[in-house]
């Protein structure tokens, strides 16, 4: 009989931790439901200690969906609670503590004479939290993970007695992380098995594991560890985490799913909200996904030799080893126009995963119906950045009410914009050494601020000479960095959009930090 996998994922923490990527509440409300269609076991919903804003996103997820929800604490009491709190209102919640045990962190985390004087003294301190650490979530809640940070560059020996310890402590799921994305395949799965070997509770807990990408093996180390025993794995969607990501959802559970052959296993997801979810945490996070990446990437499907179009049309099986719609991918349906109505709208926002309240609804049709006057057809793409752009972005402190610009060829490129900030009126001027720059300067003068424009990247959503236009922008200031999206039939306007939702997302992140301190 093939063995259940259990899909924990980490999107709205780990992959949150992108550089550059900062979702809003309710932007993490709406991804989290997403998650809950597509039916992963566990959603992992941030780090609740970390932020007002952190914990506020936690609290709204746990009264919303009928996934397990869980969130991180380090091996410390007010972490903890923290997370007892923000879960409190979850049907099914389980705490998530971790300690860091190889040497390479325990060394460099816990420098301090007072966790030991030597290596080993410090160990056992490490041993020591995460037996705290575990008992007192426990207090809390029956179902506890405990994480063992680079568990892939950690001694096999020491991380068997953490491990011990921790069930001992309490711990239901037992996760080893590859948080470097250090090992190779035969190397972690190795790890695992010798782990069943060495810790003579193993049984009373799930062993999971969570791999980072950074030799791009986080997959290949996932299933090998897989095989080897684990039965959950961490993942995200498309990928994204800190640094190089985290192990992609739709690869493992597709891989899982295509090679029953070689993998007797199964998970729960509905496969057919993979391309759904992929989309809309693309367009929420400023991520764009590459065209080649598997399963989800624009050309996953694409076959562009004679040779294989041929092959396809004979026969799919030729060049195809799963079909597109088992991923929820179709082609980009022409669904509406000037003439649809309210209800045609609400109905294909459901389909394509956004739940919206009537106000929000509101909002969105009369966005629907400025968008139809300016194009005629209106794509999936075309919604869902709608979604992304104005309707589940919160309030701005700043927003655009009038741009103009100047320009031709032998002319100084000029903007002026007039803006609504904290409910008051400001317009500037400003030139730069395009339109695009002038927009920017003007935006800055009129705020007083100046920021260093780290990324900036326009595509076209759509076809066709109407197209929709999206900007991303990323800015940094000091060490502060935030990104911000802009669409519109017109670039320009998208770009000066786009930079003050940069904007006003750094505002957020300074006021979150100051909050913290
Ligand atoms: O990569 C890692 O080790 C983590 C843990 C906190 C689970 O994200
Ligand atoms: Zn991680």
């Amino acid at each position: 009989m093939p063995e259940k996998i259990i899909i924990f994922d980490t999107t709205l923490r780990d992959g949150e931790q992108s550089p550059g990527a900062s979702l809003n509440v309710a932007e993490k409300v709406e991804i989290a439901r997403q998650l809950a269609r597509l039916k992963v076991d566990v959603i992992e919903a941030g780090f609740p200690v970390s932020s007002p804003a952190q914990f506020e996103a936690v609290k709204r997820i746990a009264g919303e969906a009928d996934a397990i929800i869980t969130a991180l604490a380090r091996a410390k009491e007010a972490d903890i609670k923290a997370v007892y709190e923000a879960l409190r209102e979850a049907p099914r919640k389980r705490i998530h503590t971790f300690s860091s045990t190889s040497d390479y962190h325990i060394l460099g985390k816990f420098g301090h004479p007072r966790y030991g004087q030597t290596l080993s003294e410090k160990r056992q301190t490490v041993i020591k939290m995460s037996i705290d650490a575990v008992q007192y979530a426990k207090s809390f809640c029956e179902d506890v993970e405990f994480s063992a940070e680079d568990a892939g560059r950690t001694d096999i020996g020491y991380l068997a007695e953490v491990i011990e310890a921790a069930i001992e402590a309490g711990a239901t799921t037992v996760n080893i992380p590859d948080t470097t994305g250090y090992t190779l395949p035969d190397e972690f799965a190795e790890k695992i098995r010798e782990l069943r070997r060495r810790v003579k509770n193993i049984d009373q807990a799930v062993i999971s594991v969570h791999c980072h990408n950074d030799l791009g093996l986080a997959v290949a180390n996932s299933l090998a560890a897989i095989q080897a025993g684990a039965r959950q794995v961490e993942c995200t969607i498309n990928g994204i985490g800190e640094r190089a990501g985290n192990a992609s959802l739709e690869e493992i559970v597709m891989a899982i799913n295509v090679r029953k052959d070689l993998l007797p296993y199964y998970t729960d997801i509905n496969t057919h909200e993979i391309y759904n979810a992929s989309r809309m945490v693309s367009t929420l996070t400023g991520f764009v996904v590459q065209p080649n990446k598997a399963i989800v990437g624009k050309n996953a499907f694409a076959h562009e030799s004679g040779i294989h179009q041929d092959g396809v049309l004979k026969n799919r099986n030729t060049y195809e080893i799963m079909k597109p719609e088992d991923v929820g991918v179709n082609e980009s349906k022409i669904i509406l126009g000037r003439h649809s109505g309210r209800h045609g709208l609400k109905a294909r926002l459901e389909e394509m995963g956004y739940h919206l309240t009537e106000e929000k609804l509101d909002r969105s049709y009369k966005l629907f119906l400025q968008l139809a006057d300016k194009k005629k057809e209106i794509y999936d793409e075309d919604l869902r950045l709608i979604m992304g752009d104005e309707i589940l972005s919160e309030k701005p402190a700043c927003s655009l009410k009038y741009l103009h610009v100047f320009l031709g060829t032998n002319a100084i490129p000029t903007a002026t914009v007039r803006l609504l900030k904290n409910g008051d009126d400001v317009q500037e001027s400003a030139t730069g050494d395009g339109p695009v720059d002038a927009v920017f300067n003007a935006i800055d003068r009129a705020l007083s601020t100046d920021y260093t424009v780290q990324d900036y990247q326009v595509r076209s959503v759509t076809s066709g000479r109407k197209a929709l236009g999206e900007v991303y922008v990323r800015i940094r200031n000091g060490q502060a960095e935030a990104h911000g999206r802009g669409v519109s039939t017109d670039i320009i306007e998208a770009s000066g959009k786009a930079y003050l939702q940069a904007i006003n997302s750094l505002m957020r992140k300074k006021q979150d930090n100051a909050e913290r301190e």
